[in-house]
């Protein structure tokens, strides 16, 4: 079957999306990170916003972004702004990245927060973002079957779901890394607030410490909250597309996937985390 394929830069086998500037991904491959740096590591569609904004929130004592205020100026995306960009930014950095684990630069004394998410409802939710960023993938009528032949042959912007996810899941337990998922997120927000202040200390100890400022960075990084300024996470989308903001829900996937598509990403999960705790933490 002639199935659609999104478009894609590809950097010697690394894909990555067309709206990117080409320079923006070399350029990243050669940031050094320094030692008071906070890295925000997800792939993509795994709660990287929501933790993003949360971050953002925890450094303004709860206060929400004033409608002027883009998230990307104060934690921007490495591989699409460049070294250079993320070098200009005040220190201490706070610095969002899809990159693999072997891609990404490394200081012992730099923090490392990664959220992971279950593959399922990732490839849902990468499908939406794919064909709704129409200038980035030229995507617009594929189809969710379509998507998910590329997704599980990991032939998609920012490489391999697995790859990704398992290298950085080995160093889980690597005292500058914070390893979180999105479903426990969902769960239990406040909880995993307090783990993220816990991790990086310092200033961001007030807002566990303060219960007024915990619950106003609940509030205001809150689906709802969040669900009604789109333009303000991406003004790149199509009003006739889904919203990037989308459902925010764990199990959307049973609402996409056909019996053997379930199959199908089940025995990749088992094969490709072989050897790892990995199934514990959403199925079994
Ligand atoms: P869905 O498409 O399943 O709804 P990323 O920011 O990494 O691109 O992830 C996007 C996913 O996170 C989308 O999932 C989006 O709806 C969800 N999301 C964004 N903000 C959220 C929030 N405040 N609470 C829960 N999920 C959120």
């Amino acid at each position: 079957m002639n199935r659609k394929k999104p478009s894609y830069y590809n950097h010697n086998g690394f894909l990555m999306p067309m709206g990117f500037p080409v320079e923006g991904f070399t350029s990243a491959l050669n940031y050094q990170a320094q030692s008071s740096d906070i890295f925000l590591v997800t792939y993509p569609k795994c709660g990287t916003t929501w933790t993003q904004y949360i971050l953002w929130l925890m450094q303004h004592q709860g206060n929400p972004l004033s409608p002027s205020e883009k998230l990307e100026t104060y934690i921007p995306h490495l591989e699409e702004v460049g070294k250079e960009n993320i070098e200009n930014l005040p220190k201490p950095r706070v610095i969002k990245t899809h990159l693999p684990y072997d891609l990404t630069s490394y200081h012992p004394q730099a923090k490392y927060i990664y959220v992971a998410r279950n593959p399922f409802d990732c490839v849902v939710s990468f499908y939406h973002h794919t064909r709704g960023f129409i200038k980035h993938y030229d995507f617009s009528e594929g189809t969710f079957d379509d998507f998910f032949e590329c997704f599980i042959r990991g032939e998609v912007d920012f490489g391999d779901y697995f790859d990704n996810l398992v290298a950085w899941y080995e160093h889980k337990d690597d005292e500058n890394i914070l390893f979180l998922t999105y479903e426990a997120m969902k769960n239990n927000i406040k909880m995993i607030i307090i783990k993220i202040a816990n991790f990086l200390r310092g200033d961001y100890l007030n807002c566990i410490e303060n219960e007024k400022i915990l619950n106003n960075i609940i509030i205001n990084s809150s689906i709802e909250n969040m669900k009604k300024d789109q333009q303000r996470w991406s003004s790149k989308r199509p009003k006739n597309m889904p919203s990037f903001v989308r459902k925010g829900e764990v199990g959307d996937w049973k609402n996409y996937f056909s019996s053997e598509q379930q199959q199908r990403l089940t025995d990749k999960f088992m094969m490709r985390t072989a050897g790892t705790d990995l199934k514990h933490l959403w199925f079994f």
